[in-house]
């Protein structure tokens, strides 16, 4: 094992939360998982993770979601971290903050989220600088949502929905997102679209042309229309509150409207910034909306933001980064 000091104290990584423009799920595999036919597209809603050189590991939450999340080994950023420590033979401890704006268990990646921008700064302040491959292997082990978290912009996910292949498309999309009081979990909503389904065959998840189509060109208008999401019956199902949600949002000028992936969180396309605003308002009127958010789509994926110079023997502070490290924004 390596304890050598490494050259950096603190570095931070940004990562966006996910919807699935498409979700087609196919018929349970013999481990649980199911094949999917997705289309992922990284949203302008982040989590940062600061990952800064410490005595003994630890993990600690910021933000509104702070109590939802688990603060121990079984945390996803921990747990990729030591998974980085083990595959390259380090053993340098690290405290890791999350300062938290995706929402938890939300159908929005936010704990894959977590996962990748703990890969990523932890492989920077270790000076790993794992090829991209390797990072791309160890996120799919921790999780299916892990490996689009490095990537971003829009890809096409197949397998568990860790194989992906970017989507060369255009246009740059404004979204309005309507958060629930309550969280879903992924494998009950999973279950339920198995139970929906337990009296038809569920034929093999193929990407549709129309998705393709309406993001190559472009057109929002197009895109609202493909928007598909299989998990959506199962969501709908278990928590009955997202049909009045979607249909109050589609009443309301949204061209197109989605439980994103296996939900409570609805997504929907609107044309521009100021669409959203009013969407928004009308959503948080009605009273179906305990919460809105808006972002623009696709962004980048994973990125480090901050990098701060270690001062050999003196371990970080618990502190975030000031402005001495180097910014790549
Ligand atoms: O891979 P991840 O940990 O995000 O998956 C969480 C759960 O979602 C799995 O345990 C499984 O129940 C369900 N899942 C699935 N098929 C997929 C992805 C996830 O059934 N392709």
């Amino acid at each position: 094992m390596t304890s050598a000091a490494a050259s950096l104290e603190c570095v931070t990584a940004r990562v966006p939360a996910k919807i699935n423009l498409e979700l087609l799920v196919g018929a349970p595999r013999p481990d649980g998982f199911h094949h999917l036919a997705t289309v992922f597209q990284a949203v302008g809603l982040y989590d940062d993770v600061t990952v800064e050189l410490a005595e003994e590991w630890g993990i600690s939450i910021h933000g509104p979601y702070a109590d939802l999340v688990p603060v121990d080994d079984s945390n996803l950023a921990m747990r990729a971290a030591r998974l980085l420590a083990r595959k390259a033979g380090i053993d340098i401890p690290v405290h890791i903050t999350v300062d938290k704006d995706i929402p938890v268990a939300a159908g929005m990646a936010g704990g894959s989220a977590d996962a990748a921008g703990a890969l990523l700064a932890c492989d920077a302040l270790w000076g790993v600088w794992s090829p991209r491959t390797v990072l791309e292997d160890l996120a799919a082990k921790l999780g299916s949502d892990v490996p689009f978290a490095l990537m971003g912009g829009t890809a096409m996910g197949s397998g568990r929905g860790d194989q992906l292949l970017p989507v060369l498309g255009r246009g740059r999309y404004t979204w309005v997102f309507v958060l629930s009081e309550f969280g879903l979990s992924t494998p009950t909503v999973y279950a339920e679209c198995d139970r929906l389904r337990s009296n038809r065959r569920v034929p093999e998840p193929t990407a549709s042309a129309a998705m393709m189509t309406a993001l190559r060109s472009g057109d929002a208008t197009s895109l609202g229309v493909a928007l598909n999401n299989d998990l959506q019956p199962a969501a709908i199902s278990l928590e009955p509150r997202l049909e009045e949600v979607l249909r109050t949002g589609m009443d309301n000028g949204a061209l197109g409207g989605i439980v994103s992936g296996s939900g409570p969180t609805v997504a929907f396309l609107v044309s521009d910034i100021e669409r959203s605003l009013d969407l928004a308002v009308a959503l948080t009127a009605s009273g179906v909306a305990p919460a809105v958010k808006r972002a623009v789509g696709p962004v980048r994926g994973a990125h480090i933001i901050t990098a701060v110079p270690g001062h050999r023997g003196s371990f970080g502070s618990t502190g975030h980064p000031g402005p001495t490290g180097f910014r790549s924004t």
